[in-house]
C-alpha cells in the first residue's frame, strides 16, 4: 500500500530531469546512473537497518556502528572558569585552541593553525605526537603561558574505545592518516608521554573526544534543545545525547548520570555488508581508489574526502561509454583517481542553484577538456545525483536518531566544511528529515569550530566532574 508520506518523499527525492538534444544519450546515462537514487522503499530500507544497527550497536551485539560511550554524561552547568585548551585533530586543519570560561561561556579566544605534512600523517606514531606536542609547548610558551597548569581537551577524531574520559584506543585511522603503529593504542598515553619528553609546560590531558562531541557541546551553548552533534566534512559521523539507562558500555563506576554522549561512528555504517544492496560499481571503485579499502562504507557514501571522487568515478564511466566528452583527447586528468576534489562538486552545484554554467564550464576547462552544452548538463546532472544521495543518506540517519531521542525539540548542532560549503545540502535535508521522522520538531544549527572551542569547553565539563569526584 501507497501510504501518503511515501508520495511526498517520492516527489522530494526526484532530482532535476536530464534534458539533453540526444533522447538515446540520456537514456543511457539515466541508465547508467539509476542505482546512484534511491527509491522510497530503499529510503525506509536502510532507516530500518539503521535503527537495528544502532538498537545492536548500544546493546553490545555484533554492528557496524560503535555506539561508542564518550562519558560525557552533562553539559555546561555555567560554572566553569578560567583557562582551558584543545587540541584538534582529525578535520582539514590541525588546530590549538586556548579558551578563557567566565561563568561557562567563552570570553576569550586564541587559535592557531598548523600544517601536517603527509610523511607524518602517514607514517608511525612517534614523530606524529612529538609535532602535536612540540606545537602546544610552541603554543603555550609563546603566551607566557608555561608555569600555569592547563587542562587540554584532546580532540581526536578517529574511531576509537573509550574507557574511560581520558583513556582511549585507535581502532583504526580513516581520512587521510595512516600511522599503523598507534592502531590499538590509546591516543591520550601517547599525547602525554609527548607531552613528558618536552615537560617544558604543565598542560594536563584530561579528556578524549570526537569531534562531533565537541559540535555537540559548542551547539549547546548557542541552543540549550541541542542534542545531536553531526559533522559533514572531510569525513562524517554523528553522536547524540542518549538515555544512560540505555547504555550497556560503561566501564567507569557510575554516578546516577541521566544521559551520556554516544559517539556512532557512523563512517563504518555497513561495513559488515548491512547496506551492500545500496552499493554500486562507482562506489567499488571509489573504494579501492581510497587510502584504507573495505571501510568507511557510509563515510565514502557522503563525506567531503570521497563525493568529489564518487563524481568522477561516474564522469569518467560515462566518457569510457562514449556518453560524455565524445572526441575529446586530453582525459588523463580525469581518469586520475583524486583530481575531482569535493569543493568542485559544490562549485558546479552552485550553478544549479543560480540556473547558469560558468562554475561548470571553467571546473571542466581545468582538466582541459572543452565540453559542449550536453556535456555540461551531464556534469551538473551527476553532481546532483552524487549530491543528493549523500543528503538523503544522511537525512535517514538524522531522522532515526530524532525518533529515538525523546525531546519536544531537538536541535542538530552541525559543522564541516562539506556542509558549510555545498550550496544545497542544507536546504535537502531540511526537507528529507522533516519528511522521514515521525512528527519530530527539529533545527539544524551551524556549531562551527566544535572541535576546536567544544573540545576546551569538554576539558572544563571534565574538570568539573573529577573536582566532584574528589
Ligand atoms: C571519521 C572519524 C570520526 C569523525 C569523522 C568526522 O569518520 O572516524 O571519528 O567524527 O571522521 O571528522
Amino acid at each position: 500500500m501507497v501510504v501518503p508520506a511515501d508520495c511526498a518523499l517520492h516527489e522530494a527525492i526526484q532530482v532535476s530531469p536530464l534534458i539533453l538534444s540526444d533522447d538515446v544519450r540520456r537514456q543511457k546515462i539515466e541508465n547508467h546512473t539509476a542505482k546512484m537514487r534511491l527509491s522510497v522503499a530503499t529510503v525506509r530500507k536502510i532507516q530500518d537497518v539503521f535503527i537495528s544497527e544502532v538498537n545492536k550497536g548500544i546493546h553490545q551485539q555484533p554492528s557496524s556502528l560503535q555506539m561508542e560511550n564518550t562519558y560525557i554524561p552533562e553539559l555546561l552547568d555555567r560554572t566553569e572558569e578560567g583557562l582551558y585548551l584543545a587540541l584538534d585533530l582529525g578535520g582539514t586543519n590541525f588546530r590549538v585552541v586556548l579558551l578563557e570560561l567566565a561563568h561557562g561561556a567563552p570570553i576569550r579566544q586564541e587559535v592557531k593553525k598548523y600544517h601536517i605534512g603527509s610523511e607524518l600523517r602517514i607514517g608511525s606514531a612517534i614523530p606524529l605526537f612529538d609535532f602535536l606536542a612540540k606545537c602546544v609547548s610552541d603554543f603555550v610558551i609563546a603566551r607566557g603561558l608555561q608555569d600555569v597548569e592547563l587542562p587540554l581537551g584532546f580532540t581526536f577524531s578517529f574511531p576509537m574505545i573509550q574507557h574511560s574520559l581520558d583513556v582511549a584506543v585507535l581502532v583504526t585511522w580513516t581520512k587521510t592518516f595512516n600511522c599503523p603503529d598507534a592502531v590499538n593504542k590509546d591516543v591520550v598515553k601517547l599525547l602525554r608521554e609527548a607531552l613528558d619528553r618536552r615537560a617544558d609546560t604543565k598542560v594536563k590531558v584530561v579528556a578524549v573526544l570526537n569531534d562531533t562531541t565537541g559540535t555537540l557541546v559548542q551547539g549547546s551553548t548557542l541552543d540549550p534543545n541541542v542534542a545531536i552533534g553531526l559533522i559533514l566534512g572531510t569525513g562524517s559521523n554523528a553522536c547524540y545525547l542518549e538515555r544512560a539507562d540505555r547504555v550497556e558500555h560503561w566501564e567507569t563506576e557510575r554516578h546516577g548520570e541521566k544521559e551520556v554522549i554516544i559517539d556512532i561512528e557512523w563512517g563504518a555504517f555497513g561495513d559488515n555488508g548491512v547496506l551492500d544492496f545500496i552499493k554500486t560499481d562507482f562506489d567499488r571503485e571509489n573504494d579501492a581508489n581510497s587510502l584504507i579499502v573495505n571501510s568507511f562504507t557510509f563515510e565514502k557514501y557522503i563525506s567531503g574526502k570521497y563525493l568529489g571522487e564518487v563524481v568522477r568515478v561516474i564522469l569518467a564511466r560515462l566518457t569510457k561509454e562514449g556518453l560524455l566528452f565524445v572526441g575529446e583527447t586530453t582525459l588523463h586528468s580525469l581518469l586520475t583517481p583524486g583530481t575531482l576534489t569535493t569543493d568542485l562538486v559544490s562549485k558546479i552545484e552552485q550553478d544549479s542553484v543560480d540556473g547558469g554554467n560558468s562554475n561548470t564550464k571553467e571546473v571542466i576547462k581545468k582538466f582541459g577538456i572543452i565540453p559542449d552544452e550536453d556535456d555540461i548538463r551531464v556534469v551538473q546532472y551527476v553532481c546532483e545525483v552524487a549530491s543528493n544521495r549523500a543528503a538523503l543518506l544522511v537525512s535517514i540517519c538524522l531522522a532515526g536518531l530524532l525518533d529515538r531521542i525523546d525531546k519536544e525539540q531537538v536541535a542538530i548542532a552541525v559543522d564541516g566544511s562539506l556542509y558549510k560549503h555545498h550550496p544545497r545540502l542544507e536546504n535537502w535535508m531540511k526537507r528529507y528529515i522533516s519528511l522521514l521522522t515521525s512528527g519530530r520538531q527539529f533545527k539544524l544549527i551551524l556549531a562551527e569550530d566544535g572541535s576546536g572551542k567544544g573540545a576546551a569547553l569538554v576539558a572544563a565539563i571534565a574538570q568539573r566532574l573529577q573536582e566532584r569526584l574528589q
